[in-house]
């Protein structure tokens, strides 16, 4: 599957992921539904394959086990319920800043019964000290961005992290240079104007803030996020083509 580039090795040349954007080509709701192999195959050969598949990860995590994950800049809760459900096992601190996004997302878990999704009111850029080393798992959906000090919050996720943790941040698609973005990608004027109208004045509020916005792309990403002494494994495309995922490690 590497050889096919279908799973890709990372570059210490010891772990195997599969990027993002692939995984819908592999499901049975994908576009590869009707192939041979996939679809018909390996189900006669394996039983109901899929279904106990799923189950484990549901369960489990890929570790057998729960781990540990802290959602930032969680908004409302959207991603951190969804985790919580997915991942019964594992244990969901979501963390924003804004109390009043805090409250709606920690009613959203109780309505749902979800033991295991904490909310706090938090600033990423000085999470609590008590967090050194403390975390799996480092989530930020459409977050990073939006922050007034991103450098201070990228130095928090490394502390936050256990040894060989993961840091996974959704950002928008883009890249810093404007050429770029205006040759590779359709529409991307929608994308400016929500970066200058919220994302830039949402980090430019703070004094200081560094004013990212939300086509601040991807170089500049990598470059912020190594600069925080992890390692950048994989840039990928998420399914919708409007974001691209960080999968990055502690190292
Ligand atoms: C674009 S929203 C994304 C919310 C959520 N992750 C989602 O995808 O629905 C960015 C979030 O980051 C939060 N945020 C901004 N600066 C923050 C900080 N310093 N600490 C914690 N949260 C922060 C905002 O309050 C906001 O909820």
């Amino acid at each position: 599957m590497v050889t096919s580039h279908i799973v890709e090795l990372d570059s210490t040349g010891e772990k195997y992921f599969l990027p993002p954007n692939r995984s819908p080509a592999l499901t049975q709701s994908g576009p590869m539904r009707d192939s041979v192999l996939l679809g018909s195959l390996l189900p006669a050969f394996g039983g109901n394959v899929y279904e106990q598949v799923r189950e484990c990860f549901q369960k489990d995590g890929p570790r057998g086990k729960g781990i540990s994950v802290v959602d930032i800049g969680c908004g409302e809760g959207v991603s951190s319920v969804v985790l919580g459900k997915a991942f019964p096992n594992s244990n969901i601190c979501a963390v924003d800043l804004l109390e009043e996004s805090v409250v709606v997302g920690r009613k959203k878990a109780e309505s749902l019964g979800l033991k295991n999704v904490e909310f706090i009111t938090g600033d990423a850029a000085a999470l609590p000290a008590e967090w050194n080393s403390k975390f799996d798992l480092v989530f930020m959906h459409d977050a990073l961005h939006d922050q007034a000090y991103p450098d201070k919050v990228l130095s928090e996720v490394y502390r936050v992290l256990a040894p060989g943790g993961i840091y996974f941040a959704l950002e928008p698609t883009s890249y810093t240079k404007v050429k770029d973005n205006l040759e590779k990608l359709e529409g991307i004027q929608l994308l400016y104007m929500i970066s200058l109208l919220h994302c830039m004045p949402t980090s430019l509020y703070s004094e200081g803030g560094m004013g990212l916005g939300a086509v601040w792309g991807r170089e500049k990403a990598v470059e912020m996020i190594s600069a925080a002494g992890m390692e950048v494994c994989s840039v990928a495309q998420n399914s919708l083509g409007r974001g691209q995922h960080f999968y990055c490690k502690k190292k």
